[in-house]
């Protein structure tokens, strides 16, 4: 059962955590390398937390940062748990519910995404207003869990808009140039056809990715306010006359990893 499983993964955090974090920060692919620049960090394995899942996608460390930035205590989550994998939604969100009994109550997102409007190129970095669900999967399949929030949780402010505009005020000041715009979220592994991004550009996605909606919705439900940044690695399917690959998205991610650290950064000393 899940529930059990974010109970027994608190209990064992809530013993060896040292920092009880206001916030957490999920790093994507190729971003994880910012966990390292905590201060006094104390890292845990994902292996060493009864209850979480186990991480196999590549560029995707496996475990907890707690740290000290800008004054504020923080966890990284280097690396995530993706559908994709054969995970439930649910299990995917096991970390950041036993993150958030812990006193986790604010929420940055950080991914990789394919540049679905044509005003974007690879490199850029999306701030997220909004997404489409196109997995249709939920982490709220299944009783709901009262002690985190409702059963029918409001979506209409999940991407909150004091957090968003940290994030375009960090770019800002640091000269960033950020897009904004809605993500859309895809089953993966394989990446879409043309056919189908034409179809999410229609329905009004800016760019698409394999991740990061559930960490919303668990987030929303608990009342946690968030915030989401994608890295805009590739031009999606069908847009660039060639094929997409898992290294063009690495190698752009590690491109973009300075100035999306720089942005964490703003943000954090914002909020
Ligand atoms: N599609 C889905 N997920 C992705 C992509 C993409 O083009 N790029 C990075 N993650």
């Amino acid at each position: 059962m899940t529930a059990e499983r974010i109970h027994i993964a608190y209990e064992t955090l809530k013993k060896t955590a040292k920092r009880c974090p206001e916030l957490c920060v999920v790093l994507g692919s190729g971003l994880g390398g910012y966990a390292d620049t905590l201060e006094n960090a104390q890292s845990i394995a994902y292996s060493d937390i009864p209850g979480f899942p186990v991480s196999t996608a590549p560029g995707h460390a496996g475990r907890l940062v707690f740290g000290g930035k800008f004054g504020a205590d923080v966890v990284c989550m280097q690396g995530r748990f993706h559908c994709y994998e054969g995970y439930t939604a649910a299990e995917t969100v096991i970390p950041l519910r036993a993150l958030i009994r812990l006193g986790v109550k604010k929420l940055l997102v950080t991914n990789a995404a394919g540049g679905i409007n044509t005003c974007f190129r690879p490199g850029d970095i999306m701030v997220i207003e909004d997404h489409i669900n196109f997995t249709f999967l939920s982490p709220l399949t299944g009783a709901n869990m009262d002690d985190f929030g409702p059963r029918f949780p409001d979506m209409s402010y999940a991407y909150d808009k004091t957090l968003i505009h940290a994030l375009k005020t960090a770019a800002l000041e640091n000269g960033i140039d950020i897009k904004t715009g809605v993500y859309a979220m895809m089953a993966g592994p394989a990446y879409e056809t043309p056919a189908e991004i034409r179809a999410l550009r229609t329905l009004g996605a800016d760019a698409v990715g394999m991740s990061s909606v559930p960490e919303i919705i668990a987030a929303a439900h608990a009342g946690v306010r968030s915030a989401a940044i994608s890295c805009i690695t590739n031009m999606a399917a069908g847009i660039l006359d060639r094929p997409l690959s898992h290294e063009e998205v690495m190698e752009t991610g590690r491109i973009a990893a300075d100035r999306m650290q720089t942005l964490i950064d703003g943000f954090i000393r914002r909020v």
